[in-house]
């Protein structure tokens, strides 16, 4: 007999966190159509329960204890929303000791730790999702994953994230000062909570690093990867480049050379022409090339609430699809 609900607690409730809720909530019926069985957020952990929260919900769906999610024997699928490397490594790794399938789309935190959480989630035979950590709404893990699990990829370039796109398209676009650009890019809930991490490289960095450990089938050591953010970018530079009918664009960029894997990320001058240059705003673009297919060109938001939200719920239906089946009463 199919389960009659599977209950997700969350961990985190900010713009993914907001996001992945209100599209649970919305597409209920469709979640129901498609797997036979309900999807329930059951309790959500946030820091602050006196902040304004934009949904409507109960006050007993919020928690400040992380214990009502990871020791809930109700709770089938953690989802990890927080951001950062603690607390959420040690509540992703409870959360599997206690037997629960966990979603995450925290990037840094898998490109630091994801070879130990990926083992002890295979030991246990739990899921591990993590589609939003890279590139926001394009089903990019999914493509390496699954469509291109029997190509040989050799090459990535990207740009991977959606701030400095945003940040890089308003200084050229609009003439826009980097400041500026970047506070509407926080406002828009596209930057990291220390958005260091994306004007310095750091958070494309990890998204490469997660390209390459599923693509090549490695496990790259972050500290290996040249990175260079878009803080040297004047807006004198931007005007010069593109008086010249070129673009500057922050690419990440992993091949494989002489047997061994090449990762860099870098603010890079590319033609008109390039099939990344026309990426703009919070847009991410991603060419992969391979053996077999040749080139593929990914591309969609990189960045905010519902685009992130979605690739949250894609993990979480699939792992939904999974529980509904094996649970029997
Ligand atoms: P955010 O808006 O800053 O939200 C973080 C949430 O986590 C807040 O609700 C906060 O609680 C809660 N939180 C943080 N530390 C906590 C702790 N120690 N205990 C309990 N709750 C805690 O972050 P976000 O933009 O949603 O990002 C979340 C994750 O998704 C990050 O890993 C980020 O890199 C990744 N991501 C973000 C995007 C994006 O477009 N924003 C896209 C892809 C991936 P309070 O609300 O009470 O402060
Ligand atoms: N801060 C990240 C970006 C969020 O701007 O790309 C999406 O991973």
């Amino acid at each position: 007999m199919k389960k009659e609900k599977i209950k997700v607690g969350i961990l985190g409730f900010g713009v993914v966190g907001t996001g992945t809720f209100k599209i649970l909530e919305k597409y209920s019926d469709m979640i129901r159509n498609q797997i036979g069985t309900d999807i329930i957020v059951d309790k959500v952990l946030v820091r602050d329960l006196t902040k304004g929260r934009a949904i409507h919900a109960s006050e007993k769906l919020f928690t400040v204890n992380a214990e009502d999610i990871l020791e809930n024997p109700d709770i089938d699928i953690v989802v990890e929303l927080m951001g950062g490397e603690e607390p959420a490594y040690s509540y992703i790794s409870r959360a599997l000791k206690n037997g629960k399938h966990v979603v995450t789309a925290n990037k840094e935190l898998l490109a630091k730790k994801g070879d130990a959480l990926f083992e002890y989630a295979k030991d246990k035979n739990l899921f591990l999702g993590f589609e939003a950590s890279v590139c926001g709404g394009i089903p990019i893990i999914k493509a390496i994953k699954e469509s291109l699990s029997i190509d040989k990829i050799t090459k990535i370039t990207g740009i991977v994230n959606g701030t400095t796109n945003y940040i890089l398209t308003k200084m050229s676009e609009e003439n826009l000062g980097y400041d500026e650009a970047l506070i509407e890019a926080q406002a828009k809930g596209f930057a990291e909570a220390d958005p260091t991490a994306d004007v310095e490289g750091f958070d494309a960095a990890y998204k490469i690093a997660i390209l390459s450990n599923i693509a090549f089938r490695t496990n790259v050591d972050i500290n290996n990867i040249k990175r260079e953010g878009i803080t040297g970018i004047s807006e004198k530079d931007i005007k010069e480049v593109k008086s010249t009918n070129k673009i500057i664009k922050l690419i990440a960029k992993a091949e494989i050379v002489n047997g061994g894997l090449e990762a860099e990320v870098a603010p890079i001058v590319l033609p008109l022409e390039h099939p990344l240059a026309s990426i703009n705003g919070v847009n991410n673009g991603v060419l992969i090339n391979s053996e077999s297919v040749g080139e593929l060109m990914f591309y969609g938001p990189g960045a905010g609430q519902m685009p992130t939200g979605n690739a949250v719920v894609s993990d979480i239906i699939d792992i939904a699809k999974q529980v509904a089946m094996t649970c029997a009463f």
